[in-house]
Formats: C-alpha cells, sequence, structure tokens
C-alpha cells in the first residue's frame, strides 16, 4: 500500500517506520526541515530504542522515505495518517488543535480519490468530524474516509509496542474499510484484536485510557506517602493488590509523579471536554493536582529527612520523564532541580539520554559524563528515572566515591536491605 504519515515525532516516525518495515511504501512528511535534514542523513530525531535501524534499513530498500510538504507526497498515498502533535494550549487546558487543522487544510488540496485519512494523534471527541468538514469543502465530489486510529505506544517501548498491540482500535462508522484496516495492521502479533467504534468512541477511548492510568499512578503514589507514614512496604501492598484480577499489576509503581507527553495534557484535555459537554471528570481533576503537588514537593520531601548544607555537592542521576526516553515533557527534574540549585546547592547531573534536551531547560548545574562522576564527592544522589544502567551500578564504587553515602531513589530500584548491607543512608518511595 502506499501510505503517507504526517508528523516525523515519536508516533509518526515509528508508525512509517513499522508499516515500511511491513513492505508498505511510506513517505514521512515533516515540516521541520531540520528534522527531515537529520532523518535523510541516516539519524534520527528523537531516542527510541530500535527505531535507527529500522528507518535505515528501509531508506536503503527503498520502502521509507521523508518529504518536507505534504503536497507531492500526500498526493499518491492511498492511506494518510495525521500523526502531528496536539499539545495543551497553555490558556485554556485543552488539546491545542493548530497543527491538526493546518495539516488538514493542505491535505484538502491533493487527496486522491478513496483516500482514506486516518487520525492516530491524541484529539477531543468531534475533531474527526471537524476534519472531514475541512476536507469536504475542497473535495465535495471525492470519496474520501475519516478515521479514528489512537495510538497506545510508550516512549522507549514503542517498537514493541506497535507489534505487539493489546489492541487497535478503529474508529468509523463505515463498514467496508474493515478489510482495508486489517491490510494496513497485517502481520501484528494480535492481528485479531482489532476492535471496530464509532468514531467518536475512539477518539474517547484514548483519553479514558491515558486518564485512567496516570489515576492509577497518584492512587499508588498516595498509598506509598501512607506506607511511609504507618510503616508498611508499598511493593507488597502493589503487590497483594495487583494480584486481584479485576486489579491486575500494571501501572503500580510508585514515584516521582508522572510526565511526558500523554498522560498530563490528556488528563488536561478530558476534565476540559467534561467541563464543555456538562459532565465533570472531579476524580480527574484531582489526579492533576495531586500529580502536579507531588513533583513540586519533591525537593521538600529531600529537606524534610536529610540536612544537606548549601554548600554541598549533590548528584541527580536521571532528568527525562521516565526510562529509556530523551523526552523531557513534564519531567519531574523540571521541577526538583530548580528548587535544589534555588537553595544554593552544588548539583551535577548525568542523563543517559536526555541531556542535550535538558540542557536546554535546566540551568545552574553541571552536566557530567557517568554516574560515577556524579558521585565524585556528592553528600546525596537523587535518582529519578530508572534506567538499567543505574540498576547495574558498581555500587561500592559509587559509595567509595560519595563524601556522604546517602541515596534517595524515587523509583524504588535497589533492595532497602542490602542498600543497608553495603553501608548506605538509603530512602526510596512507600518503604518505611
Ligand atoms: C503513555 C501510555 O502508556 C501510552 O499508551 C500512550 O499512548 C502514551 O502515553 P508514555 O507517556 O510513553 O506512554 O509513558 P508510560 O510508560 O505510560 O509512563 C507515563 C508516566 O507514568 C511516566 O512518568 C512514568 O514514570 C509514570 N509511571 C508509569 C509511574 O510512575 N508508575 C508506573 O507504574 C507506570
Amino acid at each position: 500500500m502506499k501510505i503517507a504519515v504526517i508528523g516525523c515525532g515519536y508516533v509518526g516516525l515509528v508508525t512509517g517506520a513499522c508499516l515500511a518495515n511491513d513492505g508498505h511504501h511510506v513517505v514521512c512528511i515533516d515540516n521541520q526541515k531540520e528534522k527531515i535534514d537529520i532523518l535523510l542523513n541516516n539519524k534520527i530525531p528523537i531516542y527510541e530504542p530500535g527505531l535507527e535501524d529500522i528507518i535505515s534499513n528501509n531508506l536503503i530498500n527503498g520502502k521509507l522515505s521523508f518529504e518536507l510538504n505534504i503536497d507531492n507526497a500526500a498526493s499518491n498515498a492511498e492511506v494518510i495518517f495525521i500523526a502531528v502533535g496536539t499539545p495543551t494550549d497553555e490558556e485554556t487546558g485543552n488539546a491545542d488543535l493548530t497543527q491538526i487543522y493546518n495539516c488538514t487544510r493542505e491535505l484538502a488540496g491533493v487527496l486522491k480519490e478513496n483516500a482514506l485519512v486516518i487520525v492516530k494523534s491524541t484529539v477531543p471527541v468531534g475533531t474527526c468530524d471537524e476534519i472531514e468538514n475541512i476536507l469536504n469543502e475542497k473535495n465535495k465530489h471525492q470519496n474520501f474516509k475519516v478515521l479514528s486510529n489512537p495510538e497506545f505506544l510508550r516512549e522507549g517501548n514503542a517498537i514493541y509496542d506497535f507489534e505487539n498491540p493489546d489492541r487497535i482500535i478503529i474508529g468509523s462508522d463505515e463498514d467496508n474499510i474493515r478489510d482495508v484496516v486489517k491490510e494496513i495492521y497485517k502481520g501484528r502479533k494480535n492481528e485479531q484484536k482489532i476492535v471496530f467504534t464509532s468514531r467518536r468512541s475512539s477518539e474517547l477511548i484514548k483519553y479514558a485510557s491515558n486518564s485512567m492510568l496516570a489515576m492509577r499512578i497518584i492512587f499508588i503514589n498516595e498509598i506509598a506517602d501512607l506506607c511511609e507514614r504507618v510503616g508498611a512496604d508499598i511493593t507488597d501492598v502493589a503487590k497483594g493488590i495487583g494480584l486481584d484480577k479485576r486489579i491486575g499489576p500494571y501501572f503500580l509503581e510508585p514515584g516521582p509523579g508522572f510526565g511526558g507527553s500523554c498522560f498530563p495534557k490528556d488528563a488536561r484535555a478530558l476534565i476540559e471536554s467534561g467541563k464543555k459537554y456538562g459532565a465533570p471528570q472531579t476524580l480527574l481533576e484531582s489526579v492533576i493536582k495531586g500529580n502536579e503537588s507531588r513533583k513540586k514537593n519533591l525537593s521538600k520531601k529531600i529537606s524534610e529527612i536529610l540536612d544537606i548544607p548549601s554548600e554541598n555537592k549533590i548528584g541527580v542521576l536521571g532528568v527525562t520523564f521516565k526510562a529509556e526516553t530523551d523526552d523531557m515533557r513534564e519531567a519531574p527534574s523540571l521541577s526538583i532541580l530548580p528548587d535544589l540549585t534555588n537553595i544554593g546547592l552544588n548539583i551535577s547531573v548525568y542523563d543517559p539520554a536526555g541531556m542535550e534536551e535538558a540542557t536546554k531547560l535546566i540551568k545552574n548545574v553541571k552536566w557530567v559524563e557517568n554516574s560515577y562522576e556524579v558521585a565524585n564527592d556528592a553528600s546525596c544522589i537523587i535518582i529519578l528515572t530508572d534506567w538499567q544502567e543505574f540498576k547495574d551500578l558498581d555500587l561500592n564504587k559509587i559509595k567509595n566515591a560519595m563524601k556522604r553515602p546517602l541515596i534517595y531513589d524515587f523509583r524504588n530500584i535497589y533492595n532497602p536491605d542490602n542498600m543497608k548491607k553495603l553501608g548506605f543512608e538509603y530512602y526510596s518511595v512507600g518503604r518505611g
């Protein structure tokens, strides 16, 4: 099939690359020249494990190409995916649909007869209707269809998630597109898990999924806080509740609060939709408030138990919103690091993938090359993400490098008993 993907971000690039890998002819389009130049040079503008190889192989075999303009690229496509960003509109809290409507207007001029326009971006209910209206203005006599097909890829695991989806949601009011959709997604491990719904249900499924996951995280974080006060252990509590089939074991890891490009933005947008349609999402309002105050209070949590003189040096491991990504959007580090630098602490920071982006956002810290440099002469190390390389550290070497062997681990990556045996003062989340 001839496929065009508009938007070369985390979602668009993974979608385009994986579909090319399946044998489709894919052109990925982005209006940022810098991005296209990087991609044409056989590099990728983001960190996503496995993606660079897939892109490189498919560039070489001619299945994948990159373009700056929609006109040429999309005019030949039978299927066009829209995968541009829908960030939070800072003024309203709603999803900002500027990029969606801009690319739809461009697309309107070049749409091929019988084209399928598939909206992968996360968009509020009714957006596909509006896209269809815009396309209709210029394509009245043409046959085309607009579908909703939200993405559920986790950054850092996106290739795996694309190949092994829990489900593929297709929102369309047309029955006769089913075979085409099956053809697009052929070869997926869970091919049978294609669920057809109305467009509006499909649009809402994405927001409801992310918001429910966000809710679980804030819930387990608050239970972890209680564990600390009452001397219980969150690992056992999470295991105990997760064994109930109705609850399940996933997304019950406490931490510094959720961030990233999806959870905060999607929960906010769902709250706004609730207000607009008179169906208040009060639970989600608390989720957002609780998460924001959690991130704001991270430095307070540290100073509650530690008395670190301001002239001391401390180290931070991990600055992105989670491990296995370079994405800094809504990362807890953006709250904690400015607070700590304001106290006047001398801070060294290391992150395996996020430093290029982080240096633009976090000032007055020293960026170093590895975890052992972070430990050098430090009176405390704060762990903000759970990269495997942090789990694999030579802790004796870390301890010997530190001035005071104290670790505050916001991801519970080490065993408290082991840490005690090794001679660390060790604080983690919800473990007494
Ligand atoms: C999420 C959804 O999982 C994915 O389906 C959607 O399409 C995009 O948004 P992503 O933002 O990449 O993916 O990250 P995810 O792994 O879901 O984690 C989101 C946040 O929750 C991170 O800040 C993470 O650290 C936090 N988290 C996750 C926890 O604190 N505890 C957990 O148990 C799980």
